[in-house]
């Protein structure tokens, strides 16, 4: 298996405290029971307000892959748990096409609150992008999953997730299924979010979205396997 070095562990470490410094909750505990815990009463920016709950990552504190998405989405803020919604039905069954079990990796995203803006009627609520803002206030509670997890493989879904992890000028389009340099993991690639294979324009472009999609997982599965061969 590769190893993260102690260097880098340090590193973050050391930004993570720097983030948190005067902020509270402070996020620096090393157990995922306890982050989850203190992320629930977080008001580092203004999302808890309108949202239901904060919905913090799942999964095994080892997991090889850690997946990063952007932010709950409605059925998500109302139950609590990430990725239930049809975008997580649509990433599990990618995920066991391309032969990976979602019960053992981690999946969390970048914002943890739901951002939404009212329907015209104000019967639904509609998804809103998180600001730049919203997401460097969220950035503790992800550094703090990546800290104890430790995952081998780094996976971000999306632009909001790629943008978060890898930078600002970060372009999924251009670079998605490639392996990119980073120090948050041996490996960290990054791929579409899967709603937006939901929002494709018809049934022909969803299908060929959706093989890309199994295809770039299959690439996460192989790196997985070579993590652990390492
Ligand atoms: N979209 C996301 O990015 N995350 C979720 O948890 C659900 C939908």
């Amino acid at each position: 298996m590769k190893h993260w070095s102690k260097g880098k562990s340090e590193r973050l470490e050391r930004d993570f405290v720097a983030a948190n410094s005067g902020r509270s909750p402070v996020a620096t505990a090393s157990s995922l029971p306890v982050l989850r815990q203190q992320a629930a009463t977080c008001k580092a920016c203004e999302l808890w307000k309108t949202a239901t709950q904060t919905v913090f990552g799942e999964g095994t504190p080892g997991a090889t892959i850690m997946l990063v998405g952007e932010q709950p989405g409605n059925q998500e803020d109302r139950v609590g748990h990430p990725f239930v919604g049809p975008a997580g039905k649509l990433l599990d069954a990618a995920l066991a096409e391309a032969g990976i079990d979602r019960s053992s990796v981690y999946v969390t995203n970048a914002v943890k609150h739901f951002k939404w803006t009212a329907s015209d009627r104000g019967k639904r609520r509609i998804h809103k992008k998180p600001r730049a803002s919203e997401i460097q206030a969220c950035r503790p509670w992800l550094e703090a999953e990546l800290r104890v997890v430790r995952p081998q493989v780094l996976v971000a879904l999306g632009a909001t997730a790629a943008q978060a992890l890898f930078g600002a000028s970060f372009s999924v389009s251009r670079q998605r299924g490639q392996l990119i340099d980073s120090p948050l993991a041996p490996f960290a690639i990054a791929t579409v979010h899967p709603s937006s294979i939901l929002r494709a324009p018809d049934e022909k472009s969803r299908h060929e979205q959706r093989r890309m999609f199994v295809n770039d997982l299959q690439r996460v599965a192989l790196l997985a396997t070579q993590a652990h061969a390492a």
